[in-house]
């Protein structure tokens, strides 16, 4: 063989395909209001997202969860389409307002469809990881003053030992709260998510008040079986200076980062808020609504972080040249400044493709966040790590086969768990992906308008159709692989 042949021979084999630790879980995620549907059925009661839901102007085209995806009527053949995806764990939540209608008292009808749910998901190979608070809170108990009031958090232990109750004997993997972040400060600060209100201090109150329901969950959980696997999930984030020598932008990453980040892992992680955004609220009296005892509570031991990330920041001290405004915007990057602190701090945008949400795609950022976030937090406390949600809406189009070539969607999944891969690589126990979300659905203040399932949903059909990101999926699961 001559040297020019053995070159080109050498050129075009493929580069190896990069591999996945054999106990790499694949998954993809979903919540309870946004696919169930079933509103009114069994028992349910209103939570607050279907009472926002009815406010004009509060979600788009006013659309709600009364039908969504339908799932509470589907779910085994959405089971099926999982087991089809070849999807090792399958994360979803409990609905508290159909488990405990008005907040208090269970519901047996309510419990016995996540019981069918947690059978069809065994029955099916697929490892149930169930989150308890996906932000349904009973309307009822946002009557008596919601996340704001201390006694919610006693009420989340109640609800959740319902839960455990129906279902401790077959799921293992429990997440107390999705994204305190915004059921807290977007929903009771910046108003755009349900129950939208507008009440710096009570934001705070509610932040504090999901910790606690969140440690009082764990510990009693923990007691009744140590055998579980614990955690919460966070929506973090990485929080870039525009100019890193300049204090002031270096100031407004400070910021974010310290409620986004630190406001959450610091208490959970160290039993301790941070200082510095101590000071930054110390005008809305949040000192008074920590009792003692409360952070000891707030930092039992957990087994397992859950990383929500969709994009960074980039954050600086002055808006953008030629703006003068900030150019915070959508959905969870709120109109106003959800929390006091984060005033004047303004967005800024880099040379980065963006999703139908305006959010960048920004997959090094991940594996910074996952190794920062293992070496200051997890790592130290012996926990593992899971991106439990990740995903991309885009405007998806219906081609005349009836197929959705989402080609920007299969590479944001590829350019992801490549990010993962990377930070496993440095050493980050990273356990699973969830991809968000399995099938399109209710996108809270945006209604159905955004689509980010890898299952494209017809809401006057119902029909499922697998996207060509769901099948590229399907293959990296399958090989258990990147493709090279
Ligand atoms: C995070 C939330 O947990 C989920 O409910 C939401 O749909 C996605 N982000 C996309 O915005």
């Amino acid at each position: 063989m001559s040297t020019v042949s053995q070159v080109k021979t050498d050129s075009i084999s493929p580069p190896a395909a990069r591999a996945f630790p054999a106990d790499f879980l694949f998954g993809a995620a979903t919540a309870a209001y946004q696919i169930e549907g079933a509103a009114h059925e069994d028992g349910r009661r209103d939570s607050i997202w279907d009472a926002f839901s009815r406010i004009p102007g509060a979600v788009v085209g006013m659309d709600n969860g009364d039908v969504a995806c339908d799932h509470y009527h589907r779910y085994r053949d959405d089971v099926a389409l999982m087991a089809d995806l070849g999807l090792q764990t399958y994360r979803f939540s409990t609905s508290w307002a159909r488990v405990c209608p008005d907040g208090g008292p269970a519901n047996a009808a309510g419990l016995d469809f996540y019981s069918r749910l947690v059978d069809e998901l065994l029955g099916a190979g697929i490892h149930p990881w169930l989150t308890l608070y996906h932000w349904d809170l009973p309307q009822a108990l946002e009557e008596k003053g919601g996340w704001p009031a201390r006694d919610t958090a006693y009420r989340f232990l109640d609800y959740a030992m319902a839960v455990h109750d129906a279902l401790g004997d077959r799921v293992t993997s429990w997440t107390t709260l999705n994204e305190p972040w915004c059921s807290s400060f977007l929903s009771y600060i910046g108003g755009e998510h349900a129950p939208g209100r507008q009440e710096p201090a009570a934001g705070l109150a509610a932040g504090h008040h999901l910790l606690l329901g969140h440690g009082l969950v764990v510990q009693e959980l923990r007691r009744r079986d140590p055998e579980l696997s614990l955690g919460i999930t966070l929506n973090l984030t990485v929080a870039d200076p525009v100019d890193p020598t300049d204090s002031g932008d270096l100031d407004a990453a400070r910021r974010i980062d310290g409620q986004f980040n630190r406001f959450f892992l610091d208490p959970i992680f160290r039993g301790a808020y941070p200082a510095d955004v101590l000071a930054d609220v110390a005008e809305f009296g949040f000192d008074s609504v920590v009792l003692p005892g409360d952070l000891a509570t707030i930092s039992a031991p957990i087994d397992m972080l859950g990383v929500n990330y969709y994009h960074g920041e980039l954050v600086g001290a002055t808006p953008p040249a030629g703006q003068t405004v900030s150019t915070a915007a959508p959905s969870e990057r709120p109109k106003r400044s959800p929390f006091p602190a984060a005033d004047g701090v303004h967005w800024h945008v880099r040379d980065l493709p963006l999703t139908a949400m305006q959010w960048e795609v920004q997959p090094e950022g991940l594996t910074r966040l996952l190794q920062r976030i293992h070496d200051e937090y997890t790592g130290p406390a012996g926990v593992d790590l899971a991106v439990t949600e990740n995903g991309a809406a885009y405007d998806d189009v219906v081609a005349d086969d009836g197929a959705v070539h989402d080609a920007e969607r299969v590479t944001f999944l590829e350019v992801h768990l490549a990010a993962i891969l990377d930070a496993i690589d440095r050493g980050v126990p990273v356990r699973g992906y969830f991809y968000w979300s399995l099938m399109d659905n209710f996108e809270w203040a945006w209604g159905y308008d955004k689509r980010f399932g890898i299952v494209r949903v017809d809401y006057d059909t119902q029909a499922r159709t697998l996207k060509d990101s769901a099948i590229a999926y399907q293959s990296i699961i399958e090989s258990r692989a990147l493709p090279s």
